[in-house]
Parts: structure tokens; sequence; C-alpha cells
């Protein structure tokens, strides 16, 4: 059978300052507290910081950046500073499918261990980076901003990579 309308193409790319606009648009849906436009702009021309985004294009609209993930790597360690789906495409796979190519660019730099920092009561996300084999190694009490209540706890997570 012909397929009218083809499966819109997920593209996983390496992102510069050129999309901060859109950046801090898919953060701002997702966080209480958004980070600038300007704060992309220097996260994305920071060398040391690796900027994926995930794009899909369909054959009816212009690509469209729904996904990102920002990982800062020194000395040997990596940390997850952010990472966040559009609302509408969550729970299709594409954090698992960020997740995936960061950690394996991580493992190919020779990366040992990531670490992340993640509000306690997220539980997507929770169980996403512990089916990946991250581990909670800490907490910080009172650390995540919230509109509706007090700051809630973050936990610190640990993935060993070597
Ligand atoms: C967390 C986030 C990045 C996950 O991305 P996603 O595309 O929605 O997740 P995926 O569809 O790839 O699912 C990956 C895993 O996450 C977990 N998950 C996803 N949605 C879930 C839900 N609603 N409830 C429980 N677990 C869920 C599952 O373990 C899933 O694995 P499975 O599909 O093999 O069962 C996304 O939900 C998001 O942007 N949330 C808002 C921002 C945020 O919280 N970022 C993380 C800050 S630490």
């Amino acid at each position: 059978m012909i397929e009218l309308f083809p499966r819109p193409r997920i593209v996983i790319e390496t992102l510069g300052p050129d999309e901060a606009d859109a950046l801090a648009d898919i953060h701002a849906d997702a966080f209480a507290r958004s980070w600038s436009a300007e704060e992309f702009e220097a996260l994305a021309s920071d060398a040391r910081v690796l900027t994926l985004g995930l794009r899909r294009h369909s054959v009816i609209w212009p690509p469209r950046l729904i996904g990102f993930i920002l990982i800062r790597v020194a000395a040997g360690e990596a940390e997850v500073l952010s990472i966040a789906i559009r609302g509408a495409n969550r729970g299709r796979g594409h954090g698992r499918r960020l997740m995936d190519e960061a950690l394996r660019h991580l493992y190919r730099e020779r990366v040992e261990t990531c670490f992340l920092e993640v509000a306690h009561d997220n539980r997507a996300a929770l169980s996403l980076y512990e089916s990946l084999g991250f581990k909670t190694v800490g907490e910080r009490k009172g650390y995540y901003h919230r509109n509706d209540g007090p700051a809630g706890a973050a936990l610190v997570m640990r993935l060993k990579l070597r």
C-alpha cells in the first residue's frame, strides 16, 4: 500500500548557538524555572558542552526541534545539564533516543562517569535514568523550585561508563 503521508523522520544532530531560541522555548515548556535564550546561547557555544537536538522532519510541516540534551564534559566526568522533549512528543521514545546517543558519544570520548540531578518525584525521568543504569548516590533537599509549593528534593544520580 502506498503511504500518503510517510511517517516523520527523526534526526539527532549537534546544535549550535543559533538554536538558542528554540532551546529556551522547549525548556520553558518543561521546567518551572526557565533558562533564557542568552543562557542557551552561551552553553551551546561552550566547547565543553555537548548539545544534541532531536528534529522532526515531515513532508507537511517545516523541520521542527522537538527535544534536546545538554551535557557538560570535563576531566573524564560528564554532567547532564538539562534534557527535555516538547510536551506533545513525550512518551514516544524520544528521550531514550537522546540519552542513548549522548551516552554513546560520552563512551567514545572515554568519559568514565556521568552525573545528573533529578527531582525526586519526576517519575518519567527517574524511570528512564534507572533503566539506563543510573544509581542514586545523593540527595539535595529544597533544591527544585516549584510554582505550586515548597522547593522539592533533588536526587543525584551516577552512571559508570567505564
Ligand atoms: C523526562 C523526559 C525527557 C523523557 O522523555 P520521553 O520522550 O517522554 O521518554 P521516552 O518516551 O523516551 O521514555 C523513556 C522511559 O521513560 C520512562 N517514562 C516515560 N514516560 C513516563 C511516564 N509518563 N511515567 C513513567 N515513566 C515514564 C519509561 O521508563 C520509558 O521507558 P519505556 O518506554 O521503555 O518504558 C520527558 O518526559 C520530558 O521532557 N520531561 C520534562 C522535562 C524533564 O523532566 N526533564 C528531566 C529533568 S531531570
